[in-house]
């Protein structure tokens, strides 16, 4: 057989990212051999906080290397706060790699599913389908501990920096925009808009300037703004009037949670971090250790960002297997929840990981694409 390959560097990780990963592989497996058409090669890669216990680093020799070889990244989650550097700050190689390979598109999904639980009271909420599109390299993760860039660091005083360029500015305006016409051609709204804080800040009024100068080639894309202290607010009484919405990188930090909390929690939270080269795929949430362990994390995240990372391989490669592949898999887990099959304990259902993942395999094999 000709079938193209493509090569997935996974990094499992610390706490519940392995078994989620596992999870992930085990349906983004199931929707292949269902689809055909194409071939993955898994490269396990070793990374995190327990890999740094035992050696000192925090990943392994190669695996940067590595992992830019692959044709997409999989992470599971990275960290465990009980193990830290000397400075206090955690274990956190996946911020290098987002700089190191320019990741700035952060994609979050949060759609609400039928069952899944339904945190507003107004009964809109079910028709939640938005994605927070957050900058992922610059704005005020910048001097991120990692980098090693604070410009003042002493017993006295620590500063942080926020920074804002053109290049990166106007290719996550554009990504922005062409992500709006994909998803109108879907039927969605095919609305973006721009979150900021351009009342006070000079980098939030320039981040806004080159919105509005890369919304220019996207007329048929309706746009607005909204501070991102209102933005929260809005999230809570309007959520289902958002599309695409863009953001500085820590803004999507906080308000990706805030949105994730509302269709369920964490373990629904999906994430891709796209650069002009390379794409990563992991859950927004961490290695959860208050339930590592207990085959009670829900592993809908990372199996949605396995979807992600197929849809991604489509685009790059051209080969619309993939694409298919990551349809089927969104299908299997909407028509689970639509059938009251898929019960995560994460709401109060019966179901740990194993079982959920069994119930998205066996909808995988069955529903109709
Ligand atoms: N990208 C990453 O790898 C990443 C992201 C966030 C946090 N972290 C790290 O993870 C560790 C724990 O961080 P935290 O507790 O702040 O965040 P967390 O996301 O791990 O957990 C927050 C809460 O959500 C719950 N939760 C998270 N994912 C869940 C899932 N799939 N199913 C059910 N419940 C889930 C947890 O049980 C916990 O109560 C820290 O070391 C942190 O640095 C890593």
């Amino acid at each position: 057989m000709n079938e193209p390959k493509y090569t997935i560097a996974v990094i499992k990780g610390d706490g519940i990212g392995v078994d989620v990963t596992d999870a992930t592989m085990a349906v983004v497996s199931a929707a292949r051999d269902r689809i055909g058409g194409f071939q993955l090669e898994l490269n396990e890669l070793l990374a995190g906080a327990g890999y740094f216990k035992e050696t000192g680093k925090d990943v392994a020799p190669n695996t940067e290397a590595a992992a830019g070889e692959a044709d997409a990244i999989f992470l599971g989650a990275i960290g465990l706060p009980s193990i830290r550097h000397a400075d206090g700050t955690e274990i956190s190689p996946h911020l290098r790699l987002r700089e190191m390979y320019q990741l700035y598109a952060g994609v979050r999904p949060i759609k609400a599913y039928p069952n899944a639980p339904q945190r507003l009271a107004d009964p809109r909420g079910d028709e939640i389908d938005l994605i927070v599109l957050r900058e992922s390299t610059e704005g005020l993760f910048y001097s991120a501990a990692v980098h090693n860039r604070c410009p003042v660091d002493n017993d006295n005083e620590v500063q942080d920096i926020l920074r804002i360029t053109r290049p990166t500015t106007e290719r996550l305006h554009d990504f922005a925009f062409k992500l709006a016409t994909k998803r109108k051609a879907r039927g969605h709204k095919g609305h973006v808009t721009c979150v900021d804080k351009a009342n006070v800040f000079r980098s939030m009024a320039f981040f806004r300037q080159i919105f509005d100068e890369r919304a220019a080639a996207f007329p048929e894309i309706t746009k607005d703004y909204n501070y991102v202290d209102a933005t929260a607010l809005d999230l809570i009484r309007r959520p289902w009037e958002f599309d695409v919405m863009v953001m500085e990188n820590m803004f999507g930090d906080i308000i990706s949670d805030l949105a994730g909390g509302l269709v369920g929690g964490m373990g629904m939270a999906s994430c891709a971090e796209i650069g002009q080269e390379h794409g990563l795929f992991q859950p927004a949430h961490g290695s959860a250790p208050d339930i590592m362990g207990q085959d009670k994390a829900n592993p809908l995240a990372a199996i949605l960002s396995g979807a992600l990372m197929l849809d991604y391989l489509a685009d790059k490669s051209g080969q619309p297997q993939l694409a298919k592949a990551a349809e089927l898999i969104e299908q299997a887990v909407e028509a689970g929840f639509a059938a009251n099959r898929i019960r995560p304990m994460e709401f109060g259902g019966d179901m740990g990981t194993i079982a959920v993942t069994r119930e998205v395999i066996e909808q995988v094999k069955s529903v109709k694409p």
